[in-house]
């Protein structure tokens, strides 16, 4: 089931340069891996091996997929980067459709065979709404807008199976890391002293612990037997309230301020204000099944992780 790491594996990361990749590049140099990184930015400034690539026209460059041995498609258009208009709907889509289409024709044209194609997926495949159902890999795709961004992504991955090579698809839940990605920015209005939750606080939030995610990306490198669609999120089921009060608490501050109402947030924010004002939760349990174990299952644990390596 595992893989003789004797042999160093090249493992090729589009959108490399980004929260998720940057530090799984470092983690898998650290462990003996070939690093490549597909980027955009011709300067990108990383300690792995960059190679541009314009995946909306040009070519993957040969030297990428030379001899590679697993590919990891995390490229895409931030989600929370700009309101979403129309234009901006398109470009999250394509920009993660269309690479995964590039690899594929590109792989199968060289005739390349990776040991296998990991991508990045989303919870928001089940739905962005609340509700008090735990959302498991079997259940179906949901119809709004990230839901069907999340199913064309799964479906441009799931190609790569007709040329006989594994896929895994990560549905990821929102990302604790420090610095940077979603907490700095849901923790920003408690660290300026008027911390609140947003609209009820009652909605949950699926989280995972940056490193945590790192080591599944790993697992699903070296499990051969992992294949298919695995959600990627903590075993703690928390409320948005649950992690204000909790941030609170770890660094000392008071909650004084009322909650943000739903309504001002979906007037500054648009559609996209769906992804802070709902929430269900996210079943690990296939993941663990699969024999990963968790270091930070657990919130506080997380957090007091996070907020001692920020210091
Ligand atoms: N972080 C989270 O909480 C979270 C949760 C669920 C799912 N995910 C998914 O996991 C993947 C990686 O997440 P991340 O947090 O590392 O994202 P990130 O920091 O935004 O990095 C994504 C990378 O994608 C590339 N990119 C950006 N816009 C692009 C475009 N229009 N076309 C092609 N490439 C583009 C960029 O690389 P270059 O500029 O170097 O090309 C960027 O570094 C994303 O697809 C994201 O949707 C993340």
């Amino acid at each position: 089931m595992g893989l003789d790491l004797t042999i160093v594996a090249k493992v090729l990361i589009t959108g490399g340069t980004g929260l998720i990749g940057s530090r799984l590049g470092k983690q898998l140099l650290s462990r003996g891996y070939e690093v490549v990184v597909l980027s955009r930015t011709k300067s990108a400034e990383s300690p792995v091996k960059t190679c541009f690539w314009n995946p909306s026209k040009s070519k993957i460059p040969a030297e990428a997929l030379d001899s590679v041995d697993f590919i990891i498609h995390l490229a895409g258009a931030g989600l929370a980067d700009k309101r979403w208009t129309s234009a901006r709907k398109r470009e999250i889509v394509d920009s993660r459709v269309l690479p995964a289409g590039l690899l594929f024709e590109a792989i199968k044209e060289r005739n390349i065979k990776p040991g296998a194609v990991i991508s990045a997926s989303g919870i928001a495949y089940y739905g962005t709404i609340t509700s008090e159902k735990i959302f498991e890999e079997g259940d179906a795709a949901a119809s709004d807008f990230l839901g069907s961004t999340c199913f064309r992504w799964e479906q441009a991955i799931d190609r790569f199976e007709s040329l006989g090579i594994r896929t895994v698809k990560l549905r990821t839940a929102v990302v604790l890391s420090s610095p940077g990605g979603a907490l700095p920015k849901m923790l920003l209005p408690l660290r300026l002293g008027f911390g609140s939750a947003l609209g009820s606080g009652r909605q949950y939030l699926p989280w995972i612990h940056v490193d945590d995610l790192c080591a599944i990306y790993l697992k699903a490198i070296e499990d051969n037997e992992m294949r298919g669609a695995y959600n990627a999120v903590a075993p703690e089921h928390i409320s948005y309230r649950h992690l204000i009060n909790q941030a609170a608490k770890l660094q000392n501050k008071k909650l004084w301020f009322p909650d943000v109402p739903a309504w001002l947030l979906r007037l500054l924010l648009g559609e996209m204000s769906g992804m802070l004002l709902k929430g269900s939760r996210v079943s690990s349990s296939k993941i663990q099944a699969a024999g990963f174990d968790f270091a930070y299952p657990a919130l506080s644990t997380a957090l007091h992780q996070l907020f001692m390596t920020r210091k």
